[in-house]
C-alpha cells in the first residue's frame, strides 16, 4: 500500500485528512497482517459514495424481487418473469446486469427444483404447483451493483421442499450473522455448513458468494463451507452471502446444451437465497 502522509487527503476519497480518516484502520490492518491474517486489499473496501450507490441499486433490486413475488404464479413461464424483470429494472433507470454477462442471454436467473443456479428463463419452462423457484437478480444503477435472490413457492409445495427452502434461508441468515467486523471470512461458511448438514443437506462447493458493488463479481470469494480461509473482514466491505443447499448430495453438473444451467447430480431439490451485505463498524447491514 502507498504511504500517505498524516495530513494528506485519505485514500478513500472522503476529502478528510488521512490521520482523521483511515489511518487507525490501516494500522489495525497492518497489525492483523503481522499476526498472520490475510488482509483485504484496498479495492475490497468501499467508500461512502460507493456504498450509497450500491444502496440505491439494492433498492431497485429488492423492489424487483418484491414485484416478482406479487406476480409469480402457476402456469406462468420463466420467460414471462424475465420480461417483468427487464421492464421493471429499465423503468427504474437501471440495467439488469446479468444480461450479456459473459454471454448470458437473459436478465435474471430462474432456477426451478433440481436446478441449483443459473437457470435460463424460457417460454418452455411453465411453473406448476409444487415447484420451488429461485429468482436471482443483479441490478446495475449508475454503475453500482446489487445482487440478491429469493425462493418462491408455487401452489401446493411438499413439506420436504418447504423445509429445504426454509433451512436454506436460515443458512443465509446464519452466514450473515457470523460476519463480524475484524472477524474471519471463513466464519460465514462454517456457520452455513453446520446448519445445512445438521438437516442431512449438502452445501454446493463450485459456486460461491463474492464481493460486489463496483462490479457484479469482485474479490473476495465467499465460500459457503469451511475452508480455513484466513482473510479478515473489515468495515466497508460489501459481500454476497448466497448458499446453494441440496436436499441430497453436493455434486452438480452444468447442462452442456446451454452451458449455463447447473443441476444436482442426483436430481434432488436445491434451494438458494442471496443478500448483498455491508460490513459496518459494529456489525452488518443487509443492503438488499
Ligand atoms: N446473480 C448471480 C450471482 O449471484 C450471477 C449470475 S451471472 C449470470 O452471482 F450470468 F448467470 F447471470
Ligand atoms: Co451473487
Ligand atoms: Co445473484
Amino acid at each position: 500500500m502507498d504511504k500517505i502522509g498524516r495530513n494528506d487527503n485519505c485514500w478513500c476519497g472522503s476529502g478528510i485528512k488521512y490521520k482523521k480518516c483511515h489511518l487507525a484502520f490501516d494500522e489495525k490492518l497492518e497489525r492483523a497482517a503481522a499476526e498472520g491474517a490475510v488482509v483485504p486489499t484496498r479495492d475490497m473496501i468501499k467508500t461512502k459514495e460507493q456504498i450509497e450507490g450500491i444502496r440505491k441499486a439494492a433498492v431497485v433490486n429488492s423492489g424487483l424481487l418484491d414485484y416478482i413475488g406479487q406476480n409469480i404464479r402457476e402456469g406462468m413461464s420463466t420467460e414471462e418473469i424475465d420480461r417483468m424483470a427487464y421492464e421493471y429494472t429499465t423503468a427504474h433507470g437501471a440495467i439488469p446486469a446479468d444480461l450479456g454477462y459473459e454471454g448470458y442471454p437473459k436478465s435474471i436467473c430462474t432456477s426451478v427444483n433440481d436446478v441449483v443456479c443459473h437457470g435460463i428463463p424460457s417460454e418452455d419452462c411453465i411453473l406448476k404447483s409444487g415447484d420451488i423457484v429461485n429468482v436471482d437478480a443483479t441490478t446495475c444503477l449508475n454503475g453500482y451493483y446489487a445482487d440478491a435472490s429469493r425462493m418462491y413457492l408455487i401452489g401446493e409445495v411438499s413439506p420436504e421442499a418447504k423445509q429445504l427452502v426454509e433451512v436454506t434461508r436460515e443458512c443465509m441468515y446464519r452466514g450473515i450473522e457470523a460476519i463480524k467486523p475484524w472477524g474471519r471470512l471463513n466464519d460465514i461458511g462454517k456457520a452455513i455448513q453446520e446448519h445445512a448438514e445438521s438437516f442431512g443437506y449438502s452445501v454446493v462447493r463450485e459456486f460461491t458468494g463474492h464481493g460486489v458493488g463496483n462490479d457484479l463479481h469482485e474479490d473476495p470469494i465467499v465460500c459457503h463451507f469451511d475452508t480455513n480461509d484466513r482473510m479478515i473482514l473489515v468495515p466497508g466491505m460489501v459481500l454476497t452471502v448466497e448458499p446453494m443447499i441440496n436436499a441430497g448430495g453436493q455434486d452438480i453438473y452444468i447442462d452442456d446444451e446451454d452451458g449455463w444451467t447447473v443441476r444436482t447430480d442426483d436430481g434432488s431439490l436445491s434451494a438458494q437465497w442471496e443478500h448483498t451485505v455491508l460490513i459496518t463498524e459494529t456489525g452488518t447491514e443487509i443492503l438488499s
